[in-house]
């Protein structure tokens, strides 16, 4: 068991189905990376990423990325409910720490599903006038969507399943696997 009570010992066996396998997450990186070099001019790109699930993303889209001029930068969010599903309430707990007026940002996000972190978190960059501002997001379970947001690059579209692994989390346990389960 660990601290949270749920039993570490499944991941072992094979109650918990992979979805995604690492080599899969690493080649879809890869063209996504592709991808984003060949829509960006040659300036710098703000990866805003959000904790603390994309943080596995972030590392391996950056690392994937050729040009040299890529500046990271973490935003935290909570939504407030239980730990499957997120409610309305939005809050930034750790704000950015530059001003991103006049750059190409890209928020990366591990995952969306409702929709409601994402569109909060979008109007509010908007705000502070970066020069572009799209969205980045590893996984995205369309199904759930209650608040639609324009999302411009997605890795895979998954069905209405709880994932947990590469970054993603239950109840702050399982964010280290290497490929993403289902739970
Ligand atoms: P949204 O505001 O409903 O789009 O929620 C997005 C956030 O909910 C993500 O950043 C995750 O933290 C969490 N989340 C949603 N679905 C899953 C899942 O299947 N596994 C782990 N976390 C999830
Ligand atoms: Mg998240």
């Amino acid at each position: 068991m660990s601290d949270s009570g749920l039993p570490v010992t499944t991941l072992q066996g094979k109650p918990d189905r992979v979805l995604i396998s690492a080599e899969q997450i690493q080649q879809r990186v890869r063209e996504m990376a592709e991808q984003i070099e060949g829509d960006y001019p040659d300036r710098p790109i703000y990866l805003v990423s959000v904790l603390k699930g994309a943080f596995m993303f972030v590392a391996d889209l950056a690392r994937a990325l050729s040009r040299a001029r890529v500046r990271i930068e973490f935003m935290a969010i909570s939504t407030y409910g239980n730990a499957k599903t997120s409610s309305g309430q939005v809050k930034v707990t750790r704000d950015l720490d530059v001003n991103i007026e006049g750059h190409d940002v890209l928020i990366v996000e591990d995952i969306i599903d409702s929709g409601v972190t994402l569109s909060y978190l979008k109007r509010l960059l908007e705000q502070r006038r970066p020069r572009s501002l799209e969205i980045v997001t590893l996984l995205d379970k369309p199904e759930r969507r209650i608040r639609p947001v324009a999302v411009k690059y997605v890795g895979f579209q998954i069905p209405d399943e709880f994932v947990v692994g590469y970054g993603l989390d239950y109840a702050e346990d399982y964010r280290n696997l290497r490929d993403i389960r289902v739970l």
